[in-house]
């Protein structure tokens, strides 16, 4: 695939933020993102503007399924209901250890995916840590595999080291590399990109992920930081996948479409789904913390996306 193999994406208004430092403008917010919202603070302290500042501070085994379709252009046919299911921001470290990670991977094997994702932030910092994340992982099951890319704390360690016990526990990292699967034939093609704290910009590190790729295998892409949705829509992207926000981690309140949180100060994109043009974008909550390790009406979250036509 290359930048000019498919039509040049007009970016909106509104769109997605280049470059690795994340800026304030807000992706697209499509209605399923709003119906997301509404079923994301059930069951949680919702705090009012005008209300006291309270909230409810999620248990480790208080993590919410979220369900969502995605509809894609000339998705072949026998695609369509394709589920992927994804977690990220794990965080392996002080406050997630293997038997936190445990209760993930049951119920990830039991919603049964297809394949499994796993965008980046394997651990904290420190190589050590992915001794527990890797042996929790490698109960992960689907049939069509389990995949992983790098996020920005697993730089703060040894990414290679990280990524090489990964391997050794199931998890096939992809690093600007693509895989096509098989599936009854038809194909579907996974795109993962190491984070940019590797040192390169998002389009070289796409550039390299996609050679020999035909542009037209529908593509799903790993990449941990959520910035890039105007270069992906330029590629040709499909839909990414991306985690890195943690959904805000501290969230003071839901108003509409609109989550009050501290990291809205730095990037527009926090939690859901987001378009640009041909292009979705979906923004997991992830299940750790960074810094204090709390979340508040934040509830760490498992994703299934299922795959349909447009
Ligand atoms: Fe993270």
């Amino acid at each position: 695939m290359s930048n000019g193999d498919r039509p040049q994406a007009q970016p909106e208004k509104n769109a997605a933020p280049a470059g690795d430092a994340p800026r304030s403008e807000s992706g697209q917010v499509d209605h399923g993102r709003r119906d997301f919202m509404r079923k994301g603070v059930s069951g949680l302290t919702i705090i009012s503007l005008s209300g006291p500042m309270v909230g409810k501070v999620s248990r480790d085994d208080d993590f919410e399924v979220v369900h969502k379709t995605v509809r894609i252009n000339n998705l072949p046919k026998r695609v369509e209901g394709f589920r992927i299911a994804m977690i990220s921001d794990i965080h392996s470290g002080p406050y997630m250890d293997k038997k936190d990670i445990d209760p993930y991977v049951t119920r990830m094997n039991k919603l049964k995916p297809d394949a499994i994702v796993l965008p980046g932030d394997f651990i904290q910092n420190r190589n050590e840590e992915v001794e527990a994340v890797a042996d929790a992982l490698q109960k992960l099951e689907a049939p069509y595999g389990v995949y992983g890319s790098t996020g920005n704390h697993d730089y703060f360690a040894d990414a290679d080291y990280v990524s090489k016990e990964l391997g050794h526990a199931g998890v096939r990292m992809l690093r600007n590399e693509h895989i096509v699967l098989d599936v009854d034939g038809a194909p579907l093609a996974l795109i993962g990109l190491d984070d940019v704290r590797s040192g390169h910009p998002f389009d070289n590190l796409f550039r390299s992920a996609v050679d020999g790729l035909d542009a037209r295998i529908p593509n799903v892409v790993l990449c941990h930081k959520p910035y890039y949705l105007e270069e992906a829509s330029e590629w040709g992207v499909d839909l990414m996948v991306s985690g890195h926000t943690h959904g805000g981690q501290i969230v003071i309140a839901r108003v509409f479409d609109t989550v009050i949180t501290p990291a809205a100060l730095i990037s527009g994109y926090i939690e859901g789904l987001y378009r640009l043009d041909g292009t979705q974008l979906y923004v997991t909550r992830g299940i750790g913390t960074v810094g204090i390790p709390v979340r508040i009406n934040c509830p760490p979250e498992i994703t299934v996306l299922t795959l349909e036509s447009a």
